[in-house]
């Protein structure tokens, strides 16, 4: 059975999807999810859902080794950004090459970096009058946003929409497409 673990930082609306997506699959399974916030809305769908959920605080994710100790005893196959706020730190990448993957809410390289996250970069996209949009799933790196690009699908902005507008469309393009490429990501590391 492939593992997945979720880190998440706030609704979970990704979460869920991939949770609900990969729950009667005989080969791959969402183990866990980590939140750095203990209001986050994802910890209640976890409850509905019967995920095992944890939140951390942030000397336990970059200054002891428990989010780490935590993360190896659930031995992922696959660990999954899915609205993250915080950087990774080191640690972690090193001990997961190649095995941590984000999504961003906008086409990479643009609409990326610090501070560029949920509604911020739909409204940055309507205020420069972008005419399309869309998602980015890519590999995680030690830098926000910049590491190498796995998927992308786009979508049109129209004159007319808002930020909100904007953020429906791409919410829409989340749920289609996010657990396909996590799937065969997963399917690709060694034929299942
Ligand atoms: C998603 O749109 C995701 O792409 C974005 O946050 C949202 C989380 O929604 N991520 C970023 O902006 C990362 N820079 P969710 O909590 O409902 O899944």
């Amino acid at each position: 059975m492939k593992r997945i673990v979720i880190f998440a930082s706030g609704s979970g609306s990704n979460a869920e999807n991939l949770i609900r997506f990969f729950e009667n699959s005989p080969d791959i399974s969402v183990v866990q999810v980590l939140t750095n916030n203990p209001k986050a809305k994802v910890l209640d769908r976890c409850k509905k859902l019967k995920i095992s959920a944890f939140s951390f605080n942030r000397i336990a994710f970059t200054e002891t080794a428990d989010v780490f100790s935590l993360l190896k005893a659930s031995k992922p196959d696959l660990i999954v950004l899915a609205g993250f706020l915080w950087k990774i730190p080191e640690n972690i990448l090193k001990a997961f090459p190649n095995k941590i993957i984000n999504i961003h809410p906008a086409l990479l390289p643009k609409y990326g970096g610090k501070g560029m996250y949920g509604m911020h970069v739909h409204r940055a996209v309507v205020e420069n009058k972008e005419t399309k949009t869309g998602i980015s799933i890519h590999y995680v790196n030690e830098n926000y946003d910049e590491g190498a690009l796995i998927f992308q699908a786009e979508c049109e902005v129209l004159p007319k929409d808002s930020p909100e507008e904007v953020a429906a469309k791409i919410h829409e393009l989340e749920m289609e497409h996010f657990p396909k490429v996590v799937q065969q990501l997963l399917q690709k590391q060694d034929k299942i």
